[in-house]
C-alpha cells in the first residue's frame, strides 16, 4: 500500500506531534557522538516547521525500563542540544512527555515553534502499548507523524497505539524513504542482486538469508556465521566461534542455495588469532582450513577480492552484518573492505542499519551509498519480509 507522507496533509497552525527515534548514542559527558539519526529526521522536521506548523517531536531513548530515577542517564536534552545546533533555533525540552505541564507546553506552542517531549520510556506504558496513554499523548496533538523508522518494529504508544486516536496521520518523509529504498531492493532489485549477511551468529539471520535467497543472485557470507558454514562442510575452523546446533540448519541453506541456483559464497581464506583480542597475533590463513590453534576473526584478502568483485558488478547490492570483528583494528579490514567496494559499485547500493551502517559511518562513506538504513531491528525485521507495527499504523 502506497504510504501517505506528511506533505499530503494541511499543518499550518496545527499541533503535529511526530515520533522520531532520537535513540542515539552518546559519551561518559552526555554528548551525542553520532548524530545520523537526528540528521535523518531533519527533512520532515523543516517541512512541518516551513509549513507552520506546532511541532511536537518525541521519542525514546536507552531502556530506563519504565522509570525516571536514572534521568541524567537517559534524558534526551543531548539530543534536544543537537538538534537546536542543526536547525538553528531553539528547541523547548520538556520534563516529562505527559502530565499537565506538558499539556500547558503544547498548548502555547507558537507556529514554528519545536517542542521535544522527554524520554517515552520513563512511563511503562509506552512499551506496554497503553490504552490510556495512547489516548494522553494523542490529545496533546492535531496530526501525528510517525517519522521513527529505526523504532517501527516496535508497536508501543507513540509508535502504533496513538494512530486509532488522532484525526489525521501520515508517515515521515525518513519512513518513507527507508520503506521504499529497503522493499525495491528486494522486491524489484536492479540485477544481478548481491547480499552480503555478516554478524556473529546464523540463529540471528536465518530469516534473513531464507527471504534473501529467495530473491538474490548471490549470497556472501561473512562474519563469524561463516565458521559455521564452513563447520558444516567440514572444513577445519580451528578455535572459530561455530553455533554446534546450527550446523543442520547451515546444511538446509546450502541445500536451498543450490536448489535456487543462487550462489552463496563462503570465505576461501581468514584472518586470524590466537584470541579475540586487540592485541592478539594477527595471521592470514590463505586456506579454507584453520589451524587448531587459531580462530578466524576477519575475512582473507582473497575473499574480500572476491565479495568485492560481485559488489562492482552487481546492479543492487544489500549489505548486513559486519564481515569481522570490525570493532577492533585487526579484525576490521573485511567490513572497512566491503564499505570501500559498496561506495565504488555503480549499481544501487543499500546498507541494512546495526553494525554495517556504523562501519560505512566510520569509514565516513555514507554519502557514497544509495540508502543507508537508520534501523538496526527494524531492518532486520522488515528484510525477514515481516510487517512493521510503526509502518502499518500510518496507513490508513
Ligand atoms: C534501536 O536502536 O534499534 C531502536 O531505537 C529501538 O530500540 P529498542 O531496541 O530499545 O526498542
Amino acid at each position: 500500500m502506497a504510504l501517505k507522507t506528511i506533505d499530503a496533509l494541511q499543518l499550518a497552525g496545527k499541533r503535529v506531534f511526530i515520533r522520531v527515534d532520537f535513540n542515539v548514542p552518546l559519551d561518559e559527558q552526555g554528548k551525542v557522538t553520532d548524530d545520523a539519526r537526528i540528521r535523518a529526521a531533519l527533512p520532515t522536521i523543516t517541512y512541518a516547521i516551513a509549513q507552520k506548523a506546532k511541532v511536537i517531536l518525541a521519542s525514546h531513548l536507552g531502556r530506563p525500563k519504565g522509570k525516571s530515577d536514572d534521568k541524567a542517564r537517559f534524558t534526551l536534552e543531548p539530543a534536544a542540544v543537537r538538534l537546536s545546533e542543526l536547525l538553528g533555533q531553539d528547541v523547548i525540552l520538556a520534563d516529562d512527555c505527559a502530565g499537565d505541564g506538558v499539556v500547558k507546553l503544547a498548548r502555547e506552542l507558537r507556529e514554528g515553534q519545536v517542542l521535544l517531549l522527554e524520554n517515552l520510556r520513563f512511563h511503562p506504558e509506552e512499551e506496554a502499548n497503553d490504552e490510556g496513554f495512547a489516548k494522553e499523548l494523542a490529545a496533546l496533538c492535531d496530526v501525528w507523524v510517525n517519522d521513527a523508522f529505526g523504532t517501527a518494529h516496535r508497536a508501543h504508544a507513540s509508535t502504533a497505539g496513538m494512530a486509532r486516536f488522532v484525526k489525521e496521520k501520515a508517515a515521515g518523509f525518513l519512513v518513507k524513504k527507508e520503506v521504499e529504498y529497503l522493499g525495491k531492493a528486494l522486491g524489484n532489485p536492479a540485477r544481478p542482486f548481491v547480499a552480503l549477511v555478516g554478524g556473529a551468529k546464523v540463529s540471528d539471520k536465518i530469516k534473513v538469508l531464507e527471504n534473501l535467497l529467495a530473491r538474490a543472485d548471490t549470497v556472501c557470507i561473512g562474519g563469524a556465521m561463516a565458521y559455521t558454514f564452513l563447520a558444516a562442510q567440514e572444513v577445519p575452523v580451528g578455535k572459530s566461534l561455530v553455533e554446534k546446533d546450527k550446523l543442520e540448519l547451515a546444511r538446509q541453506i546450502m541445500d536451498k542455495a543450490r536448489a535456487r541456483k543462487v550462489d552463496l559464497l563462503l570465505p576461501v581464506d581468514h584472518v586470524c588469532g590466537d584470541a579475540p583480542k586487540e592485541t592478539a597475533r594477527r595471521v592470514v590463513v590463505a586456506d579454507r582450513a584453520i589451524p587448531a590453534d587459531l580462530m578466524g576473526l576477519d575475512i582473507g584478502p582473497r575473499t574480500l577480492d572476491a565479495y568485492r568483485q560481485r559488489i562492482l558488478s552487481a546492479g543492487t547490492v544489500f549489505w548486513n552484518g559486519p564481515m569481522g570483528l570490525f570493532e577492533q583494528k585487526p579484525w576490521a579490514e573485511g567490513t572497512s573492505g566491503v564499505a570501500r567496494a559498496m561506495a565504488q559499485a555503480k549499481g544501487v547500493t543499500v546498507v541494512g542499519g546495526g553494525d554495517s551502517a556504523a562501519a560505512v559511518e566510520q569509514a565516513g562513506l555514507v554519502d557514497q551509498m544509495t540508502h543507508v538504513s537508520t534501523g538496526g531491528g527494524a531492518s532486520l525485521e522488515f528484510i525477514e519480509g515481516r510487517e512493521l507495527p510503526g509502518v502499518k499504523a500510518c496507513e490508513d
